[in-house]
């Protein structure tokens, strides 16, 4: 008896000392102590074993011990059902969730891709060259020789002079480095970063992006030229807008034109960025120099091609009316925040 009465204060020590932090630490607390194979039953169980003039007082033992480990039961339940009561409570349902701000293309990417879309779909591939280049890519090869006077017609930052390397000033030198790669047949087009030392201002920049293209191929001729460019202006800017092609200079194509668009603007009413004449300058391009084309290899009697350079920040101008070319490199998001909308 002595010994069933030592287990019972040992079980009551264990009770005490019980801890749940969860649901099923608490299912198992019940289990142990209260379940039908449960300690207290077995405690219970010794009761048939007890002489008869002392089971009134054993049987006040054992209830006592059955109603101790059942209330503690019922603390740990109660400190669970608190605690996820006050996870619960702490949550806030109400309160508006914490903005997360999601970034913009940049207008210049924007215009870079949909330029970038347009040639695709008339079967031009997109090839890059590098931003620092060697003279040669640069000039040379695009029949500028040394001390031809069209250098000077673009500032150049060198990086170092014999060997003179530059920060590329036209995209004109991937035309280049696909040639020395490709033999023709050749369609590719190649947007890019190109460096001037120019002062800065609204008007002028260090670095501007531009698009090259290039096509080569037997017969190809001015018109091919014309109705490309025709049709990209459309696609970028709707049907009405208007072009015309002056007649021009540039060391790698000849015959050379640049081309105007109708001022979108002001609808070629005249304004500051038409310069009051209803036409705006996107590109340059024309007929690829013979010269050129032997550079590389290219058969110039069997071959023929056309190519342009475009500028993207002129082409974002007149999409977005964008009027001061600082704004691209000034990363102020009150400007970028502006084409959330623009893919
Ligand atoms: N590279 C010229 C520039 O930066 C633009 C240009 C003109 C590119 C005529 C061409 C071209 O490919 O055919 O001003």
């Amino acid at each position: 008896m002595e010994q069933l009465l030592q287990q019972i204060e040992l079980y009551k020590q264990e009770i005490a000392a019980a801890e749940a932090t969860n649901a099923d630490m608490v299912e198992a607390f019940r289990i142990k102590y209260l379940g039908t194979k449960g300690l207290v039953k077995s405690v219970m169980g010794e009761m048939k074993n007890v002489p008869n003039d002392q089971k009134k007082a054993f049987g006040q033992i054992l209830n006592d011990f059955k109603l101790f480990a059942e209330n503690k039961f019922e603390i740990l339940k109660q400190s669970i059902d608190d605690s996820q009561q006050s996870t619960a409570n702490s949550i806030d349902l109400s309160l508006p969730g914490s903005p997360v701000s999601v970034g913009t293309r940049h207008p210049l990417s924007i215009v870079r891709n949909q330029i970038v879309s347009i040639f695709k779909r008339l079967g031009f591939a997109v090839s890059e060259g590098p931003e620092i280049e060697d003279d040669w890519h640069n000039f040379g090869a695009m029949n500028l020789p040394e001390d031809h006077p069209a250098r000077d017609m673009q500032d150049t930052f060198y990086i170092s002079q014999n060997p003179a390397w530059l920060l590329r000033t036209h995209t004109s030198s991937v035309q280049a480095r696909v040639m020395e790669h490709q033999k023709p047949p050749i369609r590719v087009i190649c947007p890019g970063r190109v460096y001037r030392n120019e002062t800065i201002s609204a008007r002028a920049h260090c670095f501007f992006h531009q698009v090259e293209g290039l096509y080569i191929d037997e017969n190809v001729s001015f018109a091919d030229l014309k109705q490309t460019l025709y049709f990209f202006v459309q696609e970028m800017f709707g049907k009405e807008v208007k072009v015309r092609f002056r007649p021009s200079y540039f060391p790698f194509t000849e015959p050379s034109a640049e081309m105007d668009i109708s001022c979108l603007i002001c609808d070629s009413k005249g304004c500051n960025v038409c310069k009051h004449t209803g036409w705006v300058e996107i590109l340059g391009s024309g007929m690829v120099h013979p010269k050129v084309l032997e550079n590389f290899g290219i058969d110039s009697n069997k071959y023929t091609g056309f190519a342009f350079g475009m500028g993207v920040e002129r082409i974002c101008q007149l999409k977005y009316q964008v009027n001061d070319l600082r704004l691209y490199s000034q990363n102020d998001v009150r400007f970028l925040k502006q084409f959330t909308g623009a893919i």
